[in-house]
């Protein structure tokens, strides 16, 4: 995301973002934002190759995607998504020619040599930049490692991003030492002290991973002295969970957290949740993954009070037809490309447009809802831009 506007060449985020959020996105933050974009460019390019997908292409011979898969050999159930991504982001950077022929067919044609293009010269101009970035690096070299094996079928995306390497890289990605993640931490907690009312509210967090997101909603709540009566810690991970647990305790010492596994793909009533109790239901970057959407959406509704709020931070996708440079490392993931899906609002797997949220809100219930910031007015001049919370009421 170059800090000119797409639109008119000018610096316009003083008009399209609220002042409060201004200090996340400075010219530091949004140079590091280009250079992983460059970075996951380049990487895809060297997976083009990696994987065989160059070689199924004969020059200025148009091919459809399951051409492709097939030619390529590669097992067309888990490789689909992640290689429509690959040749939607060529294609975006020109490097592949694709279109719709007569009988509604996509062709893609490879017309001239594909660029030989270094990920490290962009690793490293990041690390000389500012090295607290490079975890979201680090993930996105891993997953470029395991694409052959799992586009073929020989493992897992999960298998090999939760291998005890890949932990060890995710424990640094889900952190606030790591400003890119970090962002989605602020954001999540700024949009939840703006819903809420005054008064000690309870929380229930969901997929709350390794903690980072609830440090940083109490960090928030903490410093705007706003009272917490309950604190209720959820994940599906019993390690992840694990150590939450530790961390959030040992500095938290008065706040009342409590801790309990729950999958957000079966009824919360099994996690031992109640109905109407929550003033907050809230989580980073976890909500896209649920399989079925409507049902959970039903049970954060049903877990909240009325006159409660669900909060979640969010990766939101500007426009429908947008490849965003994650889904790249979570494309591998079945549970982010393979959900139930739902033609009017959750057409794809993974990420929503800011529509498509509102209408999975409203459909299921909720009211209110507002995209913080707003991604529908700030897409055209910023179409990089893809952190929110979505916000949401019960009535
Ligand atoms: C992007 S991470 C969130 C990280 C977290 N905000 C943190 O700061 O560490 C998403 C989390 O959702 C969890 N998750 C994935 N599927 C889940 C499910 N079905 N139910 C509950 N949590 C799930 C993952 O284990 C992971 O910890």
């Amino acid at each position: 995301m170059p800090v000119t506007s797409q639109r008119n060449a000018e610096d316009e985020r003083a008009t399209l973002f609220p002042p409060e959020l201004l200090p996340l996105f400075g010219d530091a933050f949004i140079l590091s934002c280009d250079l992983l974009e460059e970075y996951v460019a380049r990487l895809t390019l060297a997976v083009f190759r990696s994987t065989g997908l160059e070689a199924a292409f004969r020059k200025n011979v148009g091919v459809t995607l399951e051409q492709v898969l097939a030619q390529a050999g590669l097992a067309a159930s888990v490789a689909r998504v992640p290689v429509a991504w690959i040749l939607a982001m060529l294609t975006r950077r020109g490097w592949l020619e694709s279109g719709v022929e007569a009988n509604g067919e996509i062709l893609h044609r490879l017309e001239q040599p594909l660029p030989e293009l270094d990920p490290n010269e962009i690793l490293q101009r990041q690390q000389g930049h500012d090295p607290r970035y490079v975890p979201s690096f680090a993930i996105t070299t891993l997953a470029a490692e395991y694409y052959p094996a799992i586009l073929r079928g020989q493992m897992t995306g999960e298998q090999a991003l939760f291998s005890a390497e890949g932990i060890s890289a995710w424990v640094k990605y889900f952190s606030n030492d790591n400003p890119m993640y970090a962002v989605s931490n602020a954001l999540g907690a700024i949009a939840a002290e703006q819903s809420l009312p005054e008064g000690p509210v309870s929380i229930l967090e969901i997929g709350g991973g390794l903690g980072s997101g609830t440090e940083a909603l109490l960090d928030r709540f903490k410093a705007r002295t706003k009272p917490i009566a309950a604190y209720h810690f959820t994940e599906i991970s019993a390690l992840f969970l694990k150590r939450a647990r530790r961390s959030l305790l040992a500095r938290w010492t008065d706040c009342p957290l409590s801790f309990a596994p729950l999958d957000i793909d079966r009824p919360f009533a099994e996690g031992g949740i109640s109905p109407a109790t929550y003033s907050l239901v809230y989580g980073v970057n976890v909500l896209h993954v649920a399989r079925d959407l409507a049902a959970t959406l039903c049970e954060l509704r049903s877990a909240l009070k009325v006159g409660g709020v669900m909060v979640m931070s969010e990766c939101v996708r500007p426009f429908a037809d947008t490849p965003l440079h994650m889904e790249f490392v979570f494309n591998l993931l079945t549970a982010f490309r393979d959900p139930l899906l739902v033609p009017t609002w959750r057409p794809n797997g993974g990420f929503l447009t800011p529509e498509q949220w509102t209408s999975a809100l409203i459909a299921n219930g909720f009211k209110g809802v507002r995209i913080y910031p707003d991604i529908a007015a700030i897409r055209g001049a910023y179409p990089s831009f893809v952190a929110a919370a979505i916000v949401a009421r019960k009535t």
